[in-house]
């Protein structure tokens, strides 16, 4: 199973520690329900990064704070910059947007590019695909919004994980 997942955004404060904590909270729930055990649980590394370094040591954006905490979901790390070891060391680095996409890419080992995908891959396949939007200069709203299709992309992860139907 691939147990090493790289959340990635542009800043590291929004988008990609919310998909962290929420996957993170599916970890937990899948091994309180038995879908996982105590050691299938604990075999997961499960970070995220940016792409860009603005953020790096600062805590996550306080309106992504906001949502998470509302939804129960954990988000306690501080930001940080994509670095070449990830490359190696994750087995899938699932990108919020195109851009971040092209950037993993264009920094990436040839042999890694196979790893790096959209989050929204998993999304429902009216949506598959697409962007999760960059919610940094919208209102707390936008953060609900991207809650949401996370969340979902999150689920559909886990499920394709736990089925080993991952290529
Ligand atoms: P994120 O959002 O990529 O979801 O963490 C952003 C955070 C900061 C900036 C842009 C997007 N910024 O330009 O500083």
């Amino acid at each position: 199973m691939r147990t090493k997942v790289l959340f990635v955004c542009l800043g590291n404060i929004c988008r990609s520690p919310l998909a962290e904590g929420i996957f993170k909270k599916l970890i937990a729930e899948a091994e309180e329900n038995g879908d996982l055990t105590a050691d299938q649980a604990r075999a997961f590394r499960i970070e995220s990064a940016g792409t860009g370094s603005w953020h790096c040591g600062e805590p996550p954006d306080p309106r992504a704070l906001r949502v998470a905490k509302e939804n129960k979901v954990p988000m306690d790390t501080l930001g940080r910059q994509v670095k070449p070891s990830d490359f190696f060391e994750f087995d899938l680095l699932l990108c919020m947007d195109t851009q971040n996409r092209r950037d993993l890419l264009h920094l990436s080992p040839p042999e890694h590019r196979s790893k790096i995908r959209l989050l929204r891959y998993y999304d429902d396949s009216a949506h598959r695909g697409k962007d999760v939007p960059d919610p940094y200069y919208g209102d707390e709203s936008h953060f609900h919004d991207i809650f949401l299709i996370q969340a979902r992309c999150c689920r559909n992860l886990m499920a394709s994980l736990l089925k080993k139907e991952e290529p």
